[in-house]
């Protein structure tokens, strides 16, 4: 997959792909990325970039000249053309499954009120928030939806860590339904040492029985959704072994 990120600030973006997991993608081919600085486009000797508002209130606007020639030079109509906003849709597990099946991404940053809704009608597929909160600029939001859906990409990492994860069985996600129908958080887990700070690894986890652990896990999911993401249990389709699990959970009143 080819990203291009267009950006008024990219020196923000590059350490992200010159690092880690990413870093190695990118050198074994599976992610070629391209940082564009918008302000390569400005035409006036300020390299100015925004203007104020039409129709008045406060806050400047990226001017629709620049950022629509960095779109055409980055060939913004042959690639899925994303502007990260607070006002897209949400971002979830499932889009970034369909992201990750595109050839070529390209991400609009927004800086200051936004960008000219002329760009958004000429250029962008999609506009996606990465969360009802608003951040000071687009280029966090492009590096959480680049990390969402790069891993993705068949080879990034194992298979195995992906179908293990929370939301990999998400509801809406065609790739893998997961064992325990729609999606839940995922479960504790420990390494060594056993003992640590006072505090020991669950037995049932060092027991080697396959089956308890199982079970152990899926509880423990259950649990954790149950606290933090109740809305997920509520859309159905939990297997029987689970609601089972749910019913004692809810006779146990607090402990483990
Ligand atoms: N830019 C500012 N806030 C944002 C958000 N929540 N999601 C995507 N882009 C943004």
């Amino acid at each position: 997959m080819k990203i291009t990120i267009l950006s008024l600030f990219p020196e923000i973006l590059s350490g992200f792909f010159e690092s880690s997991i990413m870093k190695r993608a990118v050198e074994r081919n599976l992610v070629e990325y391209e940082l564009v600085d918008i302000r390569d486009y400005a035409t006036d000797r300020h390299r100015k970039c925004d203007d104020e508002v039409y129709g008045g209130g406060a806050g400047m606007l990226m001017l629709p000249g620049p950022l629509g020639m960095a779109l055409d030079a980055a060939g913004a109509g042959e690639a899925r053309t994303v502007f990260m906003t607070p006002s897209g849709r949400l971002l979830n597990q499932a889009l970034a499954r369909d992201l990750s099946t595109e050839a070529r991404l390209i991400l609009i940053c927004g800086r200051y009120e936004g960008i000219d809704q002329r760009i958004v009608d000429k250029f962008v597929d999609d506009e996606v928030s990465i969360g009802d909160y608003v951040l000071s600029s687009g280029e966090v939001a492009a590096m959480v939806l680049v990390d969402a859906v790069y891993r993705l990409i068949p080879g990034v990492i194992s298979g195995e860590s992906l179908a293990e994860e929370s939301f990999s069985g998400s509801a809406g996600d065609s790739h893998d339904t997961g064992p325990l129908g729609p999606s839940l958080l995922e479960y504790p887990q420990y390494t060594r040492p056993a003992d640590y700070a006072t505090m020991k690894v669950p037995d049932v986890l060092t027991s080697g029985h396959h089956a308890k652990i199982l079970r152990w896990r899926l509880k423990e999911q259950l649990r954790k959704t149950l606290a933090y993401r109740p809305e997920l249990l509520a859309t159905g389709g939990l297997p029987k072994e689970a609601l089972d699990l749910l019913r004692e959970i809810s006779t146990e009143g607090g402990e483990t």
